[in-house]
């Protein structure tokens, strides 16, 4: 593992089991996740990008070892590593018991406020669930450290003994930060934070992450499907497309001077001046993206995309160099 890295990502795959007929057999494997490679490395935030079904919550799942609870079928492979004061773990390879150790290091923040926050307990309850499972401090401290985390999210101590529909959608994912940041983790995926919130509200959330993140010196994976929300939040941006990674680079590079079909196309769909595509690289996209039960061959996006040519269909484009420290997957983009 890289020295700087507190996350290397290598081939994960990612297949959830199909079944149907009377007898619920087993007809298929649904390609979720199709030997994907990311790194973040500490103090940096990475912005995974693609549209609904790409994949993109699959891989935070996995990261976080969850997938096991909702579909026991599930089967994983490669490797997940983190970087931790024992050394480096690999969290696929992981034993359950010796999981909840580590569970603190990782959390998550959902994107739905409204049923990612249980409804019974108070807000104070929900910043303290996770201290209760990952660290062994007193009650006095816990109620100390949920005022702490109230404050650092911007809201009020006394806000404590409140209940979750007492509060806004920008409120709830205030107390869904600070629940995540409850166990001091080293590493925060944040799974479309914003997607459920009002536009007016999504940049002070983002902001509020941008602040705690050099604050508390966390690393972040900010997954997205709109290019536009993870532009500034992120130093590096990979986006995905169908299973795989199709473009990986510098933020600034991916936005600006998109490599791939597809960020080109998903860029077309942000507003003008902020885009500096020339206009005969404009792309809108045509029809759906296809499901992963029915991959086309060779390049998955190919059946949709306006460069495509015959070579696409027989082989899959690499994700190689294109320019420095820019990484695409395909044969004909430059
Ligand atoms: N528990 C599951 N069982 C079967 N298929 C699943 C499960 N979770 C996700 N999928 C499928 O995996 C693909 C990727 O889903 P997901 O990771 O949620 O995408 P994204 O977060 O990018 O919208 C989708 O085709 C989805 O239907
Ligand atoms: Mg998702």
């Amino acid at each position: 593992m890289n020295q700087d890295n507190i996350l290397e990502i290598r081939n994960l795959s990612v297949n959830f089991p199909v079944t149907g007929g009377f007898f619920k057999r087993k007809i298929a494997d649904l390609n979720a996740v199709d030997g994907i490679n990311l790194e973040i490395k500490k103090g940096e935030t990475l912005g995974l990008v693609g549209e609904s079904g790409c994949g993109k919550s699959t891989i935070g799942k996995a990261i976080i070892k969850l997938l096991k609870f909702n579909s026991p079928d599930v089967k994983v492979s490669g490797e997940i590593l983190i970087k931790t004061e024992d050394g480096e773990i690999d969290i696929i390879k992981l034993k359950n018991k010796d999981l909840r150790k580590y569970r603190g290091y990782i959390q998550i923040v959902f994107q739905d406020p409204y049923s990612s926050l249980n409804p019974r307990m108070s807000v104070g309850q929900i910043i303290e669930e996770p201290m209760k499972y990952h660290s062994k401090i007193s009650k006095k401290e816990r109620g100390e450290r949920i005022a702490y985390l109230l404050e650092k999210v911007g809201m009020q101590p006394e806000q404590a003994k409140r209940y979750p529909h007492e509060f806004s959608g920008g409120q709830r994912q205030r107390v869904g930060i600070a629940r995540a940041l409850a166990t001091n983790p080293k590493l925060i995926i944040a799974d479309e934070p914003v997607s459920a919130l009002d536009v007016s509200i999504q940049a002070q959330v983002i902001n509020l992450l941008q602040e705690l993140q050099s604050e508390f010196d966390l690393s972040l994976l900010f997954i997205a499907h709109d290019l536009s929300v993870v532009e500034h939040i992120s130093s590096k941006i990979s986006v995905m497309y169908l299973g795989n990674i199709v473009e990986s680079g510098l933020s600034k590079e991916v936005y600006h001077k998109p490599v791939h079909p597809y960020s080109k196309a998903l860029l077309s769909a942000v507003p003008l001046p902020r885009v500096s595509l020339e206009k005969n690289e404009r792309i809108i996209l045509k029809g759906d993206i296809p499901t992963p039960l029915n991959k086309p061959s060779g390049c998955g996006f190919r059946t949709r995309c306006p460069i495509a040519q015959k070579e696409c269909a027989e082989s899959i484009p690499p994700l190689e160099l294109k320019r420095e420290n820019h990484f695409a997957a395909c044969f004909f983009s430059k």
